[in-house]
């Protein structure tokens, strides 16, 4: 496994890979800080791909003014040694400048999409993250890049934007990974004491009952809502940022529940530390690799 700190150097491997080896590549873009949810997008990469890209960048412009980008958890060597046990082939971890050049003004916005939940609530967020990804795609120019459904809106935008801007990579989507307790895996967990921890796995407990009754035919945005608030709202630690009923594919936000696949999500604030999980009610569309949350 090797270690590219440049986009130079990445970018000629990549190329090379490509045009001279002719062989597929898998592409994992990460802020670092790995635990099983990132590591299933390795393995999923790993199967499908002959070689696999890796990258850790801690993307200072999809993080507010307020936010955590100073004390995000950054470890390169645990990281890199956890990364050479899955196989992985390169490990892209470049900093600020090699991303962001300091005359650097070009910025990828999608519209409509980028506003709304996770947009509203961190303005210029998914600016941030639509630009790093568009970064990294041209960069590594995958065949495959993986994401997770724990991002959901944001496998949401950045399927919208391959598609408008035709990138040449098929985007991969895979279901979140969870810890016993339910709680969805996430970096921001290092964050929790004990028991934060208890608290914040009401999250997935009463995302669990909402879709519990739907499939007992409870179609009401409203009540299945109502559902989800009241058992967080339990805990005296959480408070809720938004709880969101939309479209499983666009992400429009739904009035009634139809036929189309949908996904409850949520944002909600254990302490200062704020977290955000979803469910999809319905069965989601058998799309095969770029279906949400295979
Ligand atoms: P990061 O939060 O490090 O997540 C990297 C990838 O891992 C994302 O696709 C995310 O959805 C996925 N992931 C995180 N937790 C997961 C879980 N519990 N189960 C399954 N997948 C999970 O998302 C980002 O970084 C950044 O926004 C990035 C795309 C790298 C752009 O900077």
């Amino acid at each position: 496994m090797e270690v590219i700190n440049r986009r130079k150097r990445m970018m000629s491997v990549a190329r090379r890979i490509r045009r001279e080896e002719n062989r597929s590549i898998g592409f994992v873009p990460t802020m670092g800080a790995l635990h099983e949810g990132h590591l299933s997008l390795v393995r999923e990469a790993r199967a499908m791909c002959d070689v696999v890209v890796v990258s850790i960048f801690v993307n200072p412009q999809q993080f507010g003014p307020q936010e955590d980008f100073g004390r995000y958890p950054r470890d390169l060597t645990r990281d890199a040694a956890l990364l050479a046990d899955y196989n992985v082939d390169y490990v892209f971890a470049p900093a600020v400048p090699e991303i962001y050049p300091p005359d650097f003004s070009t910025f990828i916005t999608v519209e409509g999409l980028s506003e709304e939940l996770e947009g509203a609530a961190r303005p210029g967020h998914f600016r941030g993250v639509a630009t790093v990804v568009a970064i990294l795609l041209n960069i590594v120019r995958p065949d495959f890049a993986f994401f997770g459904q724990k991002d959901a809106q944001q496998v949401a935008l950045v399927k919208r934007m391959v598609r408008d801007l035709a990138f040449d990579t098929e985007v991969v989507v895979l279901p979140i990974m969870r810890e016993e307790s339910g709680l969805a895996m996430s970096s921001r967990n290092d964050y929790l004491d004990d028991g934060q921890r208890r608290a914040a796995a009401s999250l997935n407990r009463a995302l669990l009952k909402a879709r519990a009754a739907y499939d007992e035919g409870e179609h009401g945005i409203s009540h299945l809502i109502e559902i989800v608030r009241s058992i967080i709202e339990k805990e005296l630690q959480a408070r809720i940022d938004y709880v969101s009923i939309n479209d499983a594919e666009t992400f429009e936000e739904l009035e009634k529940l139809d036929d189309r696949p949908a996904l409850i999500s949520l944002a909600v604030y254990i302490g200062d530390t704020r977290l955000i999980d979803n469910v999809i009610l319905g069965r989601p569309k058998k799309t095969g690799a770029a279906g949400a949350g295979r």
